[in-house]
This record gives C-alpha cells, structure tokens and sequence, in this order.
C-alpha cells in the first residue's frame, strides 16, 4: 500500500490499483481529497503494473460533494475539473465504487470515472439545487447525456437522491454489487474492463441523449409551468434547467462553459449563501453546549399522547411511522374513534399516492391504539399532552401522569407558549418535565420547538433531541418564555399587519408584500385559510375590532366563502369591498386619518420587529445560537430559506439599519419597538448576528412569575 496524502491509499492488487479515499465524516472533494485523487490517478498510470484503476472510499459513504466550507475562500490544490479531466481522459480504465451517497461533485466525479458500480443501498444525486446552486463541475452536462433532459430536468431541480436500482436502470450505474463485497466487486469488474478490452467510455462523448431532446424547447417550457409554484422565488432550479437546455443544444465545451458562468452567479449570489448557511444551521442546532452527545439516552420503545385531536393524531403518527407502539389517551369514547380514523383516513391518502404500501398502512394503524383510561400510560416511556391550551386542564393531567407513569419517564407538554415551569411545578419531578411543540399539521411539518424548562434534565433533553431526528424532525431547543422561539417573534409581525390595517394598509397590501418576499402566504389570507372564529366567542363579541365585525357577519373566513376576503367557488380570493368599508369605519371612528403606506415600509414594519425580537431571545439566553432562530422560522413558519431567516436577514440588510429603524419606529410609536440592547451593542461593536458567540446552553428561569400567553 502507497500512502498518497493523509487521505488517499493507493493499493496494486493483481493487475488492479485501488485508490481509496478516507476523509471523515463524508469524504467531501476538500483540497486534500482533490489532491489524493489526482496523484493516486497519476501514480496508478504511471505504475505499468496496474491495468485498470477503482476509485472506492473508506466509512459511510462515497464522496458526498464538493467541501461546502471551502466555499468562499481560497482554494487549495488541484481544482475539481483537472482531477476529473485526469480521470476521464486516462488511458486505464476507472471505475468508481459506490456506496452511501455519490452526490453532488461526488456523483459528477463518478461520472468521469469509464465505469460505476455500485451497492444496491447506494444512492446517487446532485443535490447542489438545495444549496441555492448547480452542479459546477460538468454535471449538467454530462447528466442529461445519460438520462435525457426530463430526468436530468426532476433529478437536478428536486436534488433528489436517486436508489442504486434505479441509477441502473437510468444508467448511471452500470453493475450492482452484493451489499458489503463493494471492493471486490468493483476489482472483478476493473479486471473485466481489462480482459475483455472494455471501451474507455467518456460520459461527455456520448451525444445520443440529447441529440434526441433537441429542438423540443417544449421539455422545458412544461417543464417550468408545471413547477412555477413550487420554484417561486428560488434562482437556482431555473439556472439548472438553463444549464440543461445548454447541454442539448449546444457542443459539451459549450454546454460547460455556460454552467461556469451560471454556477458563479449563484455562489456569489445571497440565494446561495443564505442556502448553505441553512445547511450548516440545521446541523448546528442539534448540538447543544451543555449536552455532549455522550448524554446518556433514555430507551423509548412505547409512546403516550394524550388527546386524539389534530395535533395529538398527527404526532401518534409520526411515532408508527418508525416503528415505535402509541397509545392514544382520550376521555370521549366518540372523539378517541374519530381521531383514530382519521389517521387511517390520513395513511390511506399517502397510501393511494403511493407514498406507502396498503401493508404498510395496516402495520402503522396496528401500532397505534386508544384507550379511555390515563391508567394505559403506566408503561409509556415518554408521554406527550396534546390536549387544550389551558394551565388548568395541563396541571391536571400532569399531577394524574407523576401518580400513573414509571419513574423515569418523559413527560412532555405539546404546548405553544404556556409556562412549562409551572406544569412541571405540580410534578415531584420536574426533572423529567419537557416541552416538545410540534407544528400542525404534526405527521408533516419538520420543526420541533423542544423546550428545556428550569429542572429539565440533560438525559431528557438528549433523548428528546435523538428522537427527533429518529422521527424525521429537525429539532431546535429553546427556553421557556411566553410563545418560545416561534410563536414569540410571530408576535410583533401579527401586531404591525393589524397596526398597519388601522393606519390604512389594506390586508391584501401587506399579504401581497410577505408573500412576494417569499411567505407562502401572509397574515391575514393565513386567518381566512385557518379560520378567523377560532378563539373567537360569539356570544362575547361586541364588535370591537374588525375580526369580531366580520365573524359577526358570518365572514369566519374561507370556510364560509367570506373572510378578510371574498372567495368564489373555487376558494380563489378577491380584495372585499366589504372588509374595506370595515376598516374604513374603525378608522375614522378611532379618529386617525388613513394614509398611503409604500411596500417598503409594510416589509421594513413586519420584518424589523420580529428581528429585534430574536435579538431579545439571545440575549435572554431563551435560543443558543441566531442560526437556531432562522431554522425555526424556516421550519415551522414558512420563511423562505433563500433568505435565511430572520436573523441571517438582518445581517444581510445591515444591523445598522435595522437598528435606525427600530429607534425611528420608536420615537414615532412608542416603547413596544424599543431596540434589544443586543441589536444596539452589535451595531456599536459592528458586528452581526454571525458574530454572536453561541450560549453554553439555554437560560432557565430565575423566576417562577413568566408571563405566558
Ligand atoms: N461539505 C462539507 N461538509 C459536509 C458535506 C459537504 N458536502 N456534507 C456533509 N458534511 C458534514 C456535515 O456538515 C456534518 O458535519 P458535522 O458532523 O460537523 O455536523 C457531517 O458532514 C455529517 O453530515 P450529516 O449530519 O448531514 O450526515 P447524514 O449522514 O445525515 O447525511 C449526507 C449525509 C446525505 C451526505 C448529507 O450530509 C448531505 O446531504 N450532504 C450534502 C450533500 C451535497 O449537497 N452535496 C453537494 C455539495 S455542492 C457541490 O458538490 C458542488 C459541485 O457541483 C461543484
């Protein structure tokens, strides 16, 4: 065995060099990786012994791309296209061995190798749509010359990561090995390409493909209808889909230096940087400080959730989903039946979408089971309340679970912004006392607020991290303080859209403004989609603001055609004459003057306050990092994630301004706009959210008296 660089062996066995590659954690195209391969490539055609080469990697997987972190800065050794022009124009045939994930630069290295072989868990992409990019290192134009432009079209704009068993029958693997006898495998088929004389296949010579897609400029303009919405806002699916059309109307040089020029566009573009920033931030939030992921993790074989209703459903089921048993715990024989219909209601639908098998649905069904009595908690691991939003009710159930659960059990409260100190308070052990806030509806939104209270213990806070994950969720941890995270700096972007209403925004004005920032729809088309009557009571409304006149009007939003807006058959909504006449009214008689108000000033109104909001979270110690603030709200609150989040928003249009217009909102309306003192000490040091310095881990109360919702 020859040692090529720390990363990179390069062995001769038989007639066959095996370089392999070993950079933990996911053997990333870094300087040294690009370095190992060219040399070892080097040293394999020029060591007369070896006849054919196999590029195989080391731990969990093939090269998973480009090193992300190296982006930006100045990069070292031999650039990406030179080790794969090394590769695709050697005299010795190479074969890549696939395992793990081949994506990205990963995928487009193989794709220089003359052959792939790969393990049928293997899967193959190029994911860089998700990081705001293209793939840059020639794969937009070798891709579509294996599988055609529509392929090439949903592969490259979704980043899907495609089975082994389907890259065969796509063609981008040409032999699948016996799962665990990739190596050997791979150096039978090296020693194949030698006695049989195999061609030197060159993905990019081989013009068939896209021969067959040119002068259908059809492919793509469908293709951009169809997905118009789902792309809204995103550069990078359309540089993608311009890359591909390059790739079949134009020669391979061509079709390359067009995606040189699109791939620099996007990296130096915010789209971009906010993106990766994105996919570092989730990974970051799952570490915790003051948690090291050698805390002890509790075992939880079997769940418990109390209350059957949307939220309780919906979480039971992402429990089945991964194997683990559920007892729901509901007080009405006709409510647990209900609930638990509609979550076969639910799988059935997946079912006939073919997202899972009619077994499948059976098997999760069986896992989750209903009883009347709290007593079916005894053997629960971990519990979860999903029941009304009322201290009462919450307090009461907890002091049944201290007397019904084993020691040792999780109790969790799926609350969204009560004080869980003082559910926890009625238990003799708080310790074991978590918030788990999952986002409606439960079974699919990704975000899980986990919420450490003042005795919550590290053991607790680990499993209940761990298990997110296990469950498919991304989990940000935060402090207890009224709404958390989330539901906090939701707050000040509700009151200026209402603020705005009564200056003389009309609600369309400001939903069209959130929305073309990239919401997936604003405030107020948000309450006619939920419902404008909830939380409202009829027989206690006195017409005191314009929700209480419209639900009074029978406009509960579009369930009742009639909201904020008007709605014709097809639910497509229209700016109401009548809610504008509304306005009007409370207007004049709160004695105000309506006044023109620009777009800019509805997105600085909205936006800057839920900024200076987060501000006051970190310096509170309620969030640990800014970045677990911008993934909360990308997750559970629809910000779109090629503008970051709030916090990597505000970096981006400057603190400095922020900060003015937080003191030019306050002189103007008064101390509820007043600047965090971390928003004001960041602009004084001339730093950013970026600079913060993470917190060892969150902020417990000191006092039992929060004022929650
Ligand atoms: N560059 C640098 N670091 C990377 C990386 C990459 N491409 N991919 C993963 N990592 C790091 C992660 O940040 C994480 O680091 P941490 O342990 O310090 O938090 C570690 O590797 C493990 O990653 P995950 O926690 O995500 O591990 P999983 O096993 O859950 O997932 C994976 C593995 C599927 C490979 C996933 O990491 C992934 O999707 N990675 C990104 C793949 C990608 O987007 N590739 C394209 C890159 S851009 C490119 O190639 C441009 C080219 O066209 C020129």
């Amino acid at each position: 065995m020859t040692a090529i660089n720390p990363v990179t062996d390069l062995t001769v066995e038989g007639e066959i060099g095996v370089l392999t590659l070993n950079s933990p954690p996911v053997n990333a195209l870094s300087g040294r990786v690009r370095q190992g391969i060219y040399d070892g490539i080097t040293a394999a055609n020029a060591d007369p012994a070896v006849k054919a080469i196999v590029l195989i990697c080391e731990g969990r997987t093939f090269i998973a791309g480009a090193d992300i972190t190296e982006f930006g800065g100045a990069s070292k050794g031999p650039g990406l296209h030179e080790v794969q022009d090394m590769m695709e124009s050697s005299p010795k045939p190479v074969v890549a061995a696939i395992h793990g994930t081949a994506l990205g630069g990963g995928l487009e290295v193989a794709l220089c190798a003359h052959y792939r072989v790969a393990v049928p868990s293997a899967k193959v992409g190029l994911p860089e749509v998700n990081l705001g990019l293209l793939p840059g290192a020639g794969g937009t134009q070798r891709l579509p010359r294996i599988v055609g432009a529509q392929k090439a079209l949903e592969m490259m704009t979704s980043g899907q990561h495609v089975p082994a068993k389907a890259a065969l029958a796509m063609g981008l693997v040409d032999e699948l090995a016996e799962e665990g006898k990739l190596r050997e495998a791979a150096i039978a088929f090296a020693k194949k390409c030698v006695s049989e004389n195999k061609p030197l296949v060159r993905v990019r010579d081989n013009d068939s493909k896209v021969a067959a897609d040119r002068g259908k400029p059809e492919i793509f303009e469908n293709f951009r209808k169809a997905n118009a919405r789902k792309f809204r806002g995103f550069m990078a699916p359309e540089w993608n889909i311009r890359c591909i059309e390059a790739a079949v109307n134009l020669p391979f040089e061509e079709g390359i230096a067009v995606e040189r020029k699109l791939f620099m566009e996007l990296m130096t573009g915010s789209q971009s940087a906010a993106q990766r920033y994105s996919f570092f931030a989730e990974r970051t939030a799952q570490k915790i400080p003051d948690v090291p992921d050698t805390t002890e993790i509790i075992p939880v074989k079997k769940v418990g959730i109390i209350g059957a209703g949307t939220m309780g459903g919906g979480i039971a089921m992402n429990f089945a989903n991964v194997g683990i048993p559920v007892v729901i715990v509901e007080v009405k024989q006709e409510a647990l039946d209900r609930g638990l219909a509609t979550i076969r209601k639910n799988y059935e639908r997946t079912a006939s979408r073919g997202g899972i098998t009619a077994e499948q649905v059976e098997q999760r069904c069986a896992l989750i089971t209903g009883s009347l009595e709290m007593e079916a908690l005894a053997d629960v691991d971990m519990v979860i309340e999903a029941v009304f939003e009322r201290m009462d009710i919450k307090k009461d159930i907890f002091t049944k679970l201290d007397v019904i659960c084993k020691p040792g059990a999780i109790l969790g409260t799926n609350t969204s912004g009560l004080n869980i100190d003082e559910i926890a308070s009625v238990t003799q052990r708080p310790q074991d006392v978590i918030g788990l806030h999952f986002f409606s509806p439960a079974n699919v939104m990704k975000l899980l607020e986990i919420i450490q209270a003042d005795h919550t213990s590290k053991e607790v806070i680990n499993t209940s991290m761990k298990l997110a994950k296990k469950i498919g969720k991304i989990a940000v941890l935060a402090g207890v303080c009224p709404g958390f995270v989330g539901n906090r700096i939701l707050g000040p972007r509700q009151r200026e859209a209402q603020k705005l209403v009564m200056e003389g925004a009309m609600p369309w004005d400001i939903d069209r403004v959130l929305y073309d920032f990239g919401f997936p729809m604003g405030p107020f088309a948000m309450s006619d989609l939920a419902g404008l009557d909830i939380g409202w009571v009829k027989e206690r409304s006195k017409g005191e603001s314009i929700r209480d006149v419209l639900c009074e009007m029978d406009r509960r939003g579009q369930k009742t055609g009639a909201g904020y807006y008007d709605y014709d058959e097809n639910r497509v909504a229209k700016p109401s004459p009548v809610t504008e006449k509304i306005i009007h009214d409370f207007i004049v008689k709160s004695g105000a003057n309506p006044r023109t108000i620009g777009d800019e000033e509805i997105l600085e109104r909205c936006i800057y306050p839920m900024i200076n909001e987060g501000a006051k979270i970190l310096e509170e110690g309620k969030a640990i990092r800014a970045s677990d603030i911008d993934i909360v709200w990308q997750n559970g609150y629809g910000w779109p994630v090629y503008r970051g989040g709030p916090m990597f928003y505000g970096d981006l249009v400057g603190l400095p301004k922020v900060l003015a217009k937080m003191q030019e909102f306050q002189a103007k309306m008064g101390d509820a706009y007043k600047p965090a003192a971390l928003l004001e000490k960041l602009v004084a040091e001339g730093k950013g959210f970026k600079d913060f310095k993470p917190n060892n881990g969150i902020t417990t109360n000191t006092k039992k008296d929060t004022v929650h919702a």
